[in-house]
């Protein structure tokens, strides 16, 4: 395995768990931390007892309050894309509709060069097709990851301390510990605990929009190498950039002259509006690569073949992601000028697909409040992502044309009005 360290090596080659760790783990698995868990039965600890109940459902009355107001609700909360999959991908998907075997788990040839392919085109990255692993969704990915590498009782999974939530699921369902960090701080990564196994980074952030430098990013880079700890990087926003170009770890200024240890994940769901399709990849180091092939190919992840003939054909054209590009920039320009005519002031949201807004004295949830009854606008709590964020709201760029012109309309209605 190329470089990798001798920590990595014993997590990813057999034994992975050997049967002492099994056994702790069974010790371990104490009452279930969350109320109301399903019991599967007498005595035994389901992986869902481990999980947080879903935060969206804790939105359900203030969506309610959005929902009443006259014209109809902006739902700027999930950023789930709302317009058509260009034209192009749907005809790659029908005219692949005939696949009755089973498809490739390393995706196609064709694919896999298509993802190289781009990465060099668009970000100045060069890596092996063989390294290309397509995956069913990069959240999947990211949850399971933690389990792939073998991590257990005793490891730590390190992410940012504003962050999308499923880098801490993926630590539950493996049994492992997480500790949020502060990316930017090399004292708090230098002081996060020595069981740290694997380090998430997430540049442009969801849900922040900011954007971590190349020389963050290499520090990033060197300090999980010198632990042993793997180091993911969640891309699947490296093409909006707004007031900066976001910088890929494994750009060659990054990682230096070796992919040792680095894993990057891009998602096709918001660059090429196939967030229905269930399409991303992983690439990186090629060790890890090659472990992570041979556990999808047992365990049967594979991406449907027709989804790997769109995928191709997504990764192979840059005009469509040019268009979408443009209407969320313009969709971005509405928001953001709204919002900071409302009183908000706007943080970070450089690049992503959400601006980041606080409105001083308000907390999220009060924020949340306000625009749901007096704009029908429905955005996300910040402290959803972590405490940093319960002064924020996350205000997605994912709703039609008309649904934001609304949206504008009835801020700039807001700041006329005297405050209450
Ligand atoms: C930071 C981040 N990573 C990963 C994902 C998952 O994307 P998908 O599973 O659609 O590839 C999302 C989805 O919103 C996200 O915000």
């Amino acid at each position: 395995m190329e470089g990798i360290h001798e920590d990595q090596r014993r997590l990813l080659r057999g034994p992975w768990l050997t049967r002492r760790r099994l056994q702790e783990r069974q010790d371990r698995q104490g009452p279930p931390h969350r109320r109301g868990a399903p019991a599967a039965g007498r005595g035994r600890v389901t992986l869902a007892a481990r999980l947080p109940e879903y935060p969206w459902d804790e939105l359900a009355p203030i969506a309610e309050k959005a929902r009443a107001f006259p014209g109809g609700v902006v739902d700027l909360s999930i950023g789930t894309p709302v317009d058509p999959v260009p034209a192009v991908i749907q005809d790659a998907l029908r005219a692949a509709a005939n696949a009755p075997g089973y498809p490739l788990t390393a995706g196609t040839p064709e694919l896999r060069a298509a993802a190289a392919g781009w990465l060099s085109r668009s970000h100045g990255v060069d890596v092996d097709p063989v390294t290309v692993l397509p995956v069913i969704g990069t959240k999947e990915f990211i949850a399971w990851l933690p389990t792939m590498l073998g991590l257990g009782s005793g490891d730590t999974v390190l992410y940012p301390d504003l962050a999308y939530p499923t880098y801490n699921i993926g630590a539950r369902l493996a049994g492992a510990a997480s500790a949020p960090v502060d990316d930017l701080s090399d004292d708090a990564l230098g002081a996060a605990p020595a069981s740290a196994r694997l380090r998430w980074v997430n540049s442009p952030s969801n849900p922040s929009g900011r954007v971590l430098n190349a020389e963050t990013l290499r520090s990033g880079v060197a300090l999980a190498r010198s632990r042993g700890c793997v180091l993911a990087s969640d891309e699947c926003y490296i093409e909006l950039g707004w007031d900066v170009t976001p910088v890929s770890v494994l750009h060659p200024s990054v990682r230096g002259g070796s992919l040792d240890g680095v894993l990057a994940v891009f998602s096709l769901s918001k660059r090429s509006n196939l967030a229905g399709y269930r399409a991303g990849f992983v690439t990186g180091d090629p060790g890890l690569m090659k472990e992570l092939l041979l556990i999808g190919r047992q365990a049967g992840m594979i991406v449907p073949g027709p989804v790997q003939a769109a995928m191709t054909v997504a990764l192979s054209d840059d005009a469509h992601a040019a268009e979408q590009k443009a209407r969320y920039a313009a969709r971005r320009a509405v928001l953001t000028e709204g919002l900071t005519a409302a009183g908000f002031r706007i943080e970070h949201s450089e690049a992503g697909l959400y601006v980041w807004a606080t409105r001083p004295g308000l907390d999220c949830w009060a924020a949340c409040e306000l625009l749901a009854a007096e704009c029908g606008m429905l955005v996300g709590p910040g402290s959803f992502y972590g405490p940093a964020g319960n002064s924020y709201i996350r205000v997605a760029l994912t709703a039609t044309d008309e649904r934001v012109a609304a949206a504008g309309e009835r801020l700039r209605a807001l700041a006329s009005r005297p405050a209450r």
